[in-house]
């Protein structure tokens, strides 16, 4: 079946996270605590194929604003496709990129009403992480080595950004020089 994230089709399959799906592509999503819900940077407004995805979860509710879910909001590491078709969807983090390069001046509207939409599910979003916690849920350790992948992957993603060729170098290093 057929993924488009930011506009560039993929390959997925049911059984597929989201995340996951766009960390191999590298698609550009946030991902900054490595997928444990909790650094909220994986925002992605689901345009197509919201119905093929699993039913939004207990850990969604707790983040999402209402608004946020009636406009098709999931967080891509607690989606995950359940049925095949075709799905469509755009991460917050292309958005504002998007909205940097095209319509600056929207930026700050934007960046506004994110806020109060976090910040009105703030008590409750602290409340689920503090449970979390003392369920054990959230191992720190893990979460430490997720966040450091998460960081290594990000500063990667900007160097190659920055300097195609020289990544494109050091991957036919990597590879022996064979395509
Ligand atoms: S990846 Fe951090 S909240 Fe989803």
């Amino acid at each position: 079946m057929k993924i488009t994230i930011n506009s560039i089709e993929y390959s997925a399959n049911p059984g597929d996270r989201l995340l996951d799906i766009a960390q191999k592509n590298h698609a550009h999503i946030g991902y900054f605590c490595g997928g444990n819900a909790l650094c909220q940077t994986c925002y992605a407004r689901i345009t197509e194929g919201g119905e093929l995805l699993s039913p939004i979860n207990e850990t969604e509710l707790e983040i999402l604003s209402t608004n946020l879910v009636k406009a098709g909001t999931r967080m891509a590491c607690q989606a995950t496709i359940e049925k095949p078709g075709t799905i469509t969807m755009v991460s917050a983090i292309e958005e504002v990129k998007q909205m940097t390069q095209t319509a600056p001046m929207q930026l700050p509207l934007y960046m506004g009403i994110m806020g109060w939409e976090a910040a009105i599910m703030l008590p409750r979003t602290i409340a689920m992480q503090i449970g979390r916690i003392q369920e054990g849920e959230l191992n720190l350790e893990e979460l430490g080595r997720d966040m450091t992948d998460a960081l290594v992957a990000a500063v990667a993603s900007v160097f190659q950004l920055l300097f195609p060729k020289l990544s494109e170098s050091k991957k036919e290093a990597d590879s022996g020089g064979h395509q």
